[in-house]
């Protein structure tokens, strides 16, 4: 009895001091979803790992120069992989738009993006042909494991050429077996694009990665 009543005062205290929120009033409150925490940028499946590992994300958007405050468009952005390293990398002065052709994929995508509070990603459900980004925003375009699934990548990333700023570039991940680079460089080249730098660092897994600035004017 003096056990059970010792219980009731013990939890009657708590319920004072610990508001149902669960806010102690120790500091501010915290955010339900903070917006980069743990998970974030954590592959949702052993096939995004294996391709991490493969595409070391950090790596690869050091190479390219992705910085905080960039504009950036991955065109054939799936299932998020990229978008969400981009957002966070970028950070809440920059921005993502996430580009693809599949409306599934970029449901996926943008529930993902939600999840984690990532704000600062827009999905872009494009055509075939054109990405549909919008008119000299960006700073640069990114297509990473997609360039070979493109029907037509001359006529594609040629439209996609407007939407970047007079000096932004293009930057292009290819499994260097999927198209060889001299493939890449010529379609670019007739896309309206000069090749800037070939950095071929993660050549050991088969992936090379092109910048391209853009040579006509629109
Ligand atoms: C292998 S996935 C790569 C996705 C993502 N870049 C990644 O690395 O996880 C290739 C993506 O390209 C997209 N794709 C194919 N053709 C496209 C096009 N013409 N325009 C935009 N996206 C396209 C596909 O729908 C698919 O989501």
């Amino acid at each position: 009895m003096i056990r059970r009543v010792f219980a009731c005062v013990c939890w009657l205290c708590l319920m004072v001091v610990v508001p149902a929120d669960g806010n102690t009033g120790a500091g501010p409150p915290l955010p339900e979803t903070p917006a980069v925490g743990p998970g974030v940028l954590a592959p949702e499946n052993e096939n995004e790992a294996r391709l991490n590992r493969l595409q070391p994300p950090d790596q690869v958007m050091d190479i390219i120069g992705i910085v905080p405050g960039l504009v950036v468009a991955e065109i054939g952005a799936g299932h998020g992989r990229w978008a969400v390293q981009l957002a966070v990398r970028v950070g809440e002065n920059g921005m993502v738009y996430a580009e693809d052709i599949d409306g599934d994929a970029l449901d996926h995508l943008a529930k993902r993006c939600r999840r984690w509070g990532l704000n600062n990603v827009e999905v872009i459900r494009g055509d075939v042909e054109d990405p549909k980004l919008p008119a000299g925003e960006l700073d640069l375009i990114f297509v990473i494991s997609a360039y070979h699934h493109f029907d037509d990548p001359v006529a594609l990333l040629g439209k996609a050429k407007s939407a970047l700023k007079p000096d932004g570039r293009l930057a292009i991940g290819e499994w260097r077996r999927a198209t060889p680079p001299e493939k890449v460089e010529e379609q670019m080249m007739v896309a309206g694009y000069r090749l800037e730098k070939l950095d071929k660092s993660l050549e050991k897994n088969n992936l090379y990665l092109y910048i391209f600035r853009k040579t006509l004017t629109e």
